[in-house]
C-alpha cells in the first residue's frame, strides 16, 4: 500500500519498490515523525482546517502509536515505503477516514526536513553532554598534573619542556571548539522549522507555521519554502563537526599509541582498554586507540558522501536526498560510541612521571632558555642564539646533557657563568613561562579556570 496511489498506474515493479524503500533506516525517526505530526494536526485543528473531533481522534491514536512502538507492543512494519507512509497508513487502518486528513497541507518533503532537523537537534544535545563529560574529565586530570614535567615536541623532536597538565589543555581547547560548533548547530536548527514548505512552494491553507514551531520548541520558521525542503546544510555542518571531533580524538589516540610504546613510555593506558596478541605473549596493544583512529576515516567518509550527494541537485527536493540518512546515522552513532570509549580510556591514562621527566631533562630542550638568559644580560637574541648553539655542540661532543654540566665546563663551553645552570633546568624553564596560555603551573591553573567558565557558558545556552 502506498501513499501516492494517484492518477497514474502506479504499479511499480517489486524491484523498484524495494529500491525506493527507506523504512529500514528511516524508521529510527519515528519519535520525531510522530512529534511533527502531532504538532501539525494540533495546528490544523486550531486553524479549523480539519474538524476538532477528528483531530482529537488522530492525536489520540498518534500518542498511542508512539507509546506502543516505545514499549515494543507495535513493531514498525518494514513493508511500507518509509516512516511517514507507515504512520499515516497505520493510523488509517486503525481509526479509519479521519487519519486521511492528517496530511492536509503537508508534503513528505517538508515532513522529512522537519524530522531530520528534530533528529539533529536531539543529537546535538547528546553530543554536548558527551563532550561535557570528556572536557570535565580532562580538566580534572590536568588539575592534578600542573607540576608533572614532560617534553613538548615540534616535528616530533623534543622542543621545549611542558607539563602533563599543559599538554592536556591543548586537547581541552580542541574539544571546547567542538562543543561550540555543536552548540551552534543546535542553535541554527532551532531557528528553522521547515514544516509548511509543502512539496516546495507552501500550500493554500491558512496554516500557522509559527504555532507549529512553538509547539516543537523552535524559535523561528524557515523563510523560503524552496530552500526549506532542499536544505541539508545543517546535516553537513553536523558531519563536519563530527569529523573535526573525530580528528581531535584521532590525534590524541595517535599520541597515545606513540607515547605508550616502549620507545617513549610516557603514558600507560589502563589494561581494560588494551588487548593482547594471539601469538606474542608479551604484547599489550593499544587497540581501542587504534580503532578510534581508524573510525575517524569512517566519519570523514560520511561527510564526503553527503557533499557529493548534494553537489549537483537542482532545487528543490529530489529523491537523491533519501541518501542523506544511512551514512549520517552511521556517522552519528560512530561518533557517539567513539566519544564514550575515548572518555573512558582517557580517564584510565596515567603519566609515567619519572620517564616523562627524564625525557624532558635528558635533552637540550632548554637551549632557548640559555639564549634567553644571555639576552636578559644584554646580548642581542641572534648572538645569544649562536652562543647557546655552541653550548649544545659542546654537550654533544662531550656526551653530556645540560644538567650534567659543571661550572668549569660551562666556562669552557663559551664563557658562561654558573648561574646559567639554574636557568636551563626544565623546572626553571617552565616556571618562567607564565604568560596566559603558557605551561607555568599558575598559568595553567588560570587556563583551567577559563575552561570551566567556557564550558558552563556554552552548556547554559539553549
Ligand atoms: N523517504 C523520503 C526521504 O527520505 C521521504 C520524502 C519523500 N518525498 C517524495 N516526494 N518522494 O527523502
Amino acid at each position: 500500500m502506498k501513499l501516492w496511489d494517484n492518477a497514474f498506474d502506479t504499479t511499480a515493479s517489486a524491484l523498484a519498490e524495494e529500491f525506493n524503500r527507506s523504512i529500514s533506516f528511516d524508521k529510527r525517526l519515528y519519535t520525531y515523525d510522530i512529534a511533527g505530526t502531532l504538532a501539525h494536526v494540533k495546528m490544523l485543528k486550531k486553524q479549523h482546517i480539519i474538524p476538532e473531533d477528528e483531530a482529537d481522534e488522530i492525536l489520540f491514536a498518534l500518542n498511542e502509536l508512539l507509546s506502543d512502538i516505545q514499549s515494543g507492543e507495535v513493531i514498525i512494519d518494514e513493508s511500507y515505503e518509509d516512516i511517514h507512509s507507515y504512520v499515516e497508513l497505520y493510523l488509517t487502518e486503525k481509526i479509519g477516514d479521519s487519519a486521511k486528513k492528517m496530511h492536509t497541507g503537508r508534503s513528505r518533503n517538508d515532513q522529512v526536513a522537519l524530522d531530520m532537523r528534530l533528529f539533529v537537534i536531539q543529537e546535538t544535545r547528546r553530543l554536548k553532554s558527551g563532550l561535557d563529560e570528556l572536557i570535565t574529565a580532562m580538566i580534572a586530570k590536568a588539575s592534578d598534573a600542573t607540576e608533572d614535567i614532560m617534553p613538548a615536541f615540534t616535528h616530533l623532536r623534543k622542543a621545549q619542556p611542558t607539563t602533563f597538565a599543559h599538554y592536556i589543555c591543548a586537547y581541552i581547547e580542541m574539544f571546547l571548539r567542538d562543543l561550540k560548533r555543536i552548540a551552534a548547530i543546535e542553535e541554527d536548527c532551532l531557528e528553522a522549522m521547515p514544516l509548511g514548505s509543502g512539496a516546495c512552494c507552501g500550500n493554500t491553507y491558512d496554516i500557522d507555521r509559527e504555532y507549529v514551531a512553538e509547539l516543537l520548541g523552535f524559535s523561528d520558521v524557515t523563510h523560503n519554502s524552496i530552500d526549506g525542503v532542499s536544505d541539508r546544510d545543517y546535516m553537513l555542518d553536523m558531519l563536519y563537526a563530527l569529523s573535526m571531533m573525530m580528528m581531535h580524538i584521532s590525534r590524541y589516540c595517535e599520541e597515545l599509541i606513540l607515547f605508550t610504546s616502549e620507545q617513549y613510555a610516557f603514558f600507560t593506558i589502563g589494561n581494560a582498554f588494551c588487548s593482547g596478541s594471539s601469538m606474542m605473549p608479551q604484547k599489550k596493544n593499544p587497540d581501542m586507540a587504534e580503532l578510534l583512529r581508524g573510525k575517524t576515516g569512517r566519519v570523514y567518509g560520511a561527510l564526503i558522501q553527503m557533499l557529493t550527494t548534494m553537489k549537483a541537485q537542482p532545487l528543490s527536493y529530489n529523491k537523491d536526498m533519501q541518501e542523506d540518512k544511512e551514512f549520517f546515522f552511521d556517522a552519528i552513532d560512530t561518533a557517539n560510541k567513539c566519544l564514550k570509549i575515548f572518555t573512558a580510556m582517557f580517564e584510565s591514562v596515567t603519566l609515567n612521571k619519572e620517564t616523562a621527566y627524564r625525557a624532558a631533562r635528558d635533552s637540550y630542550i632548554t637551549a632557548v632558555d640559555a639564549a634567553d638568559y644571555l639576552v636578559k644580560k644584554g646580548l642581542p637574541f641572534r648572538d645569544a642564539y649562536k652562543k647557546a648553539a655552541g653550548l649544545v655542540n659542546y654537550c654533544i661532543d662531550n656526551n653530556k646533557y645540560f644538567h650534567e654540566l659543571t661550572a668549569e665546563e660551562l666556562h669552557q663551553a663559551g664563557g658562561f657563568d654558573k648561574k646559567l645552570l639554574k636557568a636551563i633546568t626544565v623546572e626553571h624553564s617552565i616556571k618562567q613561562r607564565r604568560q596566559t596560555g603558557g605551561p607555568a603551573p599558575e598559568a595553567v591553573k588560570k587556563s583551567l579556570a577559563h575552561y570551566k567558565a567556557q564550558l558552563n557558558k556554552i552548556l547554559s545556552q539553549n
